[in-house]
C-alpha cells in the first residue's frame, strides 16, 4: 500500500484526504515512479472544486495532480529507455499527488543532476504551458511582449524565455513582487485600474504581443495595447471569444517535447530561475491548497510526499 491523496467530492481543501490505496501498477507503455516531488497547479485546486464537471457530483474517489518528478521503480510491459533507478520529471499519467505516481515514458525526461528534486516536480504545465504560448505567439528578438501574471509559474517561465530570445518583457504583477518581476529580467507594472495607461508609461507604441497569465479582466487592454486580438493569448480568462483572443488550453496545437528538456536544461546551466515558493509534505496538501488558491505567491507550490 502506498500513500496518496484523493477526493471523494468535490469541494474546499477539506474535501482532500490522504489516504492508503493499492500500489498502482504500470501496465504496458507505462512506467511506476516513487515520487519525489509533485507539483501543485491552479489546475488541480479548480479540478477539486468542481469547476470543470459539468454540475455532476464525483462517481468515485480520485486522484489529483499532474507534475510530477521521481525515480522509477517499476516498468510496465514493451517500456524501453528508461530503467529502474532514473531520475525523471515531466507529466505523471494520472495523479501525481502521492507516494507513487505512473508515468509515459514519453511524456518523462531525466532530471540533470543540477536541478533539485521541488524544482523538477513542479515544471511540467508550468513549461509547457510557457513554451507553447511562445510558439504560438511567435515572439522574436527586439518584440515587446506583455505578460499578465508575471509572478506566476507560467508567467515566470514564458518571461525569462522570451527575454532569453531578446525580446523585451513588461509584466504585471502585484506590488510585492515587482522587484522579483525585475529580477527575472522583465519591466513590471502594477496591475488593476489603469492597468493600460502603465503599460503605455513604458511601451508608448503599445505591445507586440500579449501572454495572458492571469485571466482577470486584462483582455480588453490586451487587445488595445496589441493593437488586435491576433497576437494575445490566453491561458486563463473565460471571456476569449468576447475578445477574438485564442484560448490556448493544451498541447494540442503544438509540439511541446522539447519544452521540459530545454527549460531543464536552462535551470541546471543557472541560466533560468524558477522558484520554489513553499514546499509542504502529503498531510498538508489542504495547507497547500490555500496557498495555492490565496494566489498571491512568488512561484511554485510543491508536495514532497
Ligand atoms: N491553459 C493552460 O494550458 C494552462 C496551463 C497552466 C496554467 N494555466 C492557468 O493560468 C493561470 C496561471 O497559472 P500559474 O500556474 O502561473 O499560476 P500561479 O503560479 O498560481 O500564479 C498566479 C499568479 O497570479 C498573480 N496574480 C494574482 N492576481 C493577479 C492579477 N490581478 N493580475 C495579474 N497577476 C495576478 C499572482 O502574483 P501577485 O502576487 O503578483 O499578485 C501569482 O503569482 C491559472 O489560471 C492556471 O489555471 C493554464
Amino acid at each position: 500500500m502506498a500513500q496518496a491523496v484523493r477526493i471523494s467530492q468535490y469541494g474546499d481543501p477539506d474535501v482532500l484526504e490522504v489516504v492508503d490505496v493499492p500500489d498502482p501498477q504500470p501496465g504496458p507503455g507505462r512506467v511506476r515512479l516513487r515520487v519525489r516531488a509533485a507539483g501543485v497547479n491552479p489546475a488541480d485546486t479548480k479540478l477539486r472544486r468542481g469547476l470543470w464537471s459539468g454540475g455532476k457530483p464525483l462517481a468515485e474517489p480520485r486522484g489529483l495532480g499532474f507534475d510530477v518528478a521521481g525515480v522509477v521503480d517499476a516498468l510496465g510491459e514493451g517500456v524501453d529507455g528508461l530503467a529502474i533507478g532514473d531520475e525523471v520529471f515531466g507529466a505523471s499519467a494520472g495523479p501525481a499527488y502521492g507516494e507513487l505516481a505512473l508515468a509515459d515514458p514519453a511524456k518523462v525526461f531525466r532530471k540533470p543532476a543540477g536541478v533539485p528534486w521541488e524544482v523538477a516536480g513542479g515544471l511540467g504545465v508550468a513549461g509547457r504551458a510557457a513554451y507553447r504560448v511562445l510558439a504560438l505567439l511567435d515572439v522574436r528578438a527586439g518584440e515587446t511582449l506583455l505578460v499578465h501574471a508575471a509572478a506566476g509559474s507560467v508567467g515566470i517561465l514564458a518571461s525569462q524565455l522570451a527575454v532569453a530570445r531578446g525580446a523585451r518583457v513588461i509584466g504585471t504583477a502585484g506590488p510585492g513582487n515587482q522587484e522579483f518581476v525585475r529580477g527575472l529580467g522583465v519591466t513590471p507594472v502594477v496591475y488593476g485600474e489603469g492597468l493600460r495607461e502603465r503599460v503605455l508609461a513604458v511601451a508608448p507604441d503599445g505591445v507586440d504581443a500579449v501572454l495572458d497569465g492571469s485571466g482577470r479582466g486584462e483582455l480588453g487592454d490586451s487587445v488595445a495595447l496589441a493593437g488586435g486580438p491576433e497576437r494575445v493569448i490566453t491561458i486563463a480568462a473565460n471571456d476569449a471569444a468576447e475578445h477574438g483572443v485564442t484560448f490556448s488550453a493544451s498541447d494540442g496545437d503544438v509540439d511541446t517535447s522539447p519544452a521540459l528538456p530545454e527549460i531543464a536544461r536552462l535551470i541546471a546551466d543557472g541560466r533560468l530561475h524558477f522558484p520554489v515558493w513553499r514546499t509542504y509534505g502529503l498531510a498538508d496538501v489542504r495547507e497547500a491548497h490555500r496557498a495555492s488558491e490565496a494566489g498571491h505567491l512568488t512561484g511554485k507550490i510543491v508536495l514532497l510526499p
